[in-house]
């Protein structure tokens, strides 16, 4: 069984080729990735036109390459699975396209799959994955959230920011220091050299009762501390803001995870999306999670942001445990805005 994976929900298009024999994990057989970084950085952000047109551009060519690297004939796919949501609409509409033309002209299923599943079952991906359930954290440019895994399709929100996700944080501090877009990478490099003391930032929700966040005022403290630094900025000053602006936002993730896991009374933590790439992020969850004895996974860094290998993944997934329905016929929607709650195990694709 054979399955192509494409994603083109937002800046990055993504290609992969999953087999699935028997019981055990799908197995990845082939992957390709085009960023599209330059393409919104001078913009600083994405322009969901733009967008879209990249995905056209580069979406054959990555389906070919995938298929050529796994020795794998296109007419032996069995199943196209495609990101259908959420996302930008536009972008989305390029991968649903594809993946339906596609799907028309070999006569196989096609399979719309949730975007944040796809983050959620990407450990899977790892030579060393976890087992369910567990509690995942998912941390990526567009959603913080807490859930409890219980297996495939059965997943229960457990908390959520209330207003900017953690990547948006990084991305908005990043840009007030100048850093570009997408600014969390840049932002934890620059943090390296800074110390995370010497400002004082807000922790929201730290101390609640619940597991929710908050992080739209970070970017107003980053903005009012940047304000009393003498101009031009020094590079170490810089480098501080960074530093402090990293810990306050990774250590309100580690104290709400260590909480979702005390509540839940797992003790398997999940770490998946982009921000799950963040080392700081990882070494303050290893530290406090060892003392805890909690096992901590995290997908492979090219693994944590957005990429085609974890939509295959999930549609492999879902397929083994019977929990794909045959589409009928080969016309598409993309759903820009869609709850992970509606792909739970009572609602199959
Ligand atoms: O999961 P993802 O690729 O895309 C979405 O589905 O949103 O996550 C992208 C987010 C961006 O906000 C980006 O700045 C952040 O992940 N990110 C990081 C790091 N690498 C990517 N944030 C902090 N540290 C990093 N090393
Ligand atoms: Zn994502």
């Amino acid at each position: 069984m054979f399955i192509l994976g494409i994603e083109s929900s937002c800046d990055e298009t993504g290609v992969a080729l999953v087999q699935c024999q028997g019981p055990g994990v799908p197995k990845l057989l082939s992957h390709a990735l085009h960023s599209q970084i330059e393409v919104h950085q001078h913009f600083g952000g994405v322009v969901p036109e733009l967008a879209s047109r990249d995905h056209i551009r580069y979406v054959t060519p990555l389906l070919m390459r995938v298929l050529d690297e796994a020795s794998v004939p296109v007419t032996r796919l069995d199943r196209i699975a495609y990101t259908q949501g959420p996302g930008l609409a536009g972008a989305l509409l390029v991968g649903a396209g594809v993946a339906s033309a596609l799907a028309a002209a070999l006569r196989v299923p096609i399979t719309g799959v949730h975007h944040l599943e796809g983050h959620l079952l990407s450990p899977f991906l790892s030579s060393n994955p976890p087992t369910f359930p567990f509690v995942a954290l998912l941390v990526s440019g567009g959603h913080t959230q807490l859930m409890c895994v219980k297996d495939v399709g059965n997943y229960v929100l457990l908390g959520e920011s209330l207003d900017d996700a953690a990547g948006e944080a990084y991305d908005k501090s990043a840009k007030l220091m100048g850093l570009g877009y997408p600014g969390g990478a840049a932002l934890a490099s620059l943090a390296a050299s800074g110390d995370p003391e010497r400002f004082v930032l807000p922790r929201p929700l730290l101390h609640s009762a619940n597991l929710n966040f908050s992080f739209a005022g970070l970017k107003t403290a980053v903005r009012t501390q940047l304000m009393k630094l003498s101009l031009p900025a020094m590079p170490s000053d810089l480098a501080d803001l960074a530093a402090s602006t990293q810990a306050a936002i990774n250590d309100v993730l580690v104290k709400k995870s260590l909480a979702a896991m005390e509540q839940t009374g797992l003790q398997c933590l999940v770490v998946a999306g982009g921000v799950g790439a963040n080392q700081d992020l990882r070494a303050r969850l290893d530290r406090a999670c060892l003392l805890k004895n909690i096992r901590v996974h995290y997908p492979e860094v090219e693994f944590c942001t957005d990429n085609g290998a974890m939509i295959a993944m999930a549609a492999g997934m879902r397929w083994q445990r019977g929990l794909l329905t045959e589409a009928k016929g080969y016309g598409y929607g993309v759903l820009p805005r869609w709850s992970l709650q509606a792909v739970t195990a009572a609602a199959p694709l």
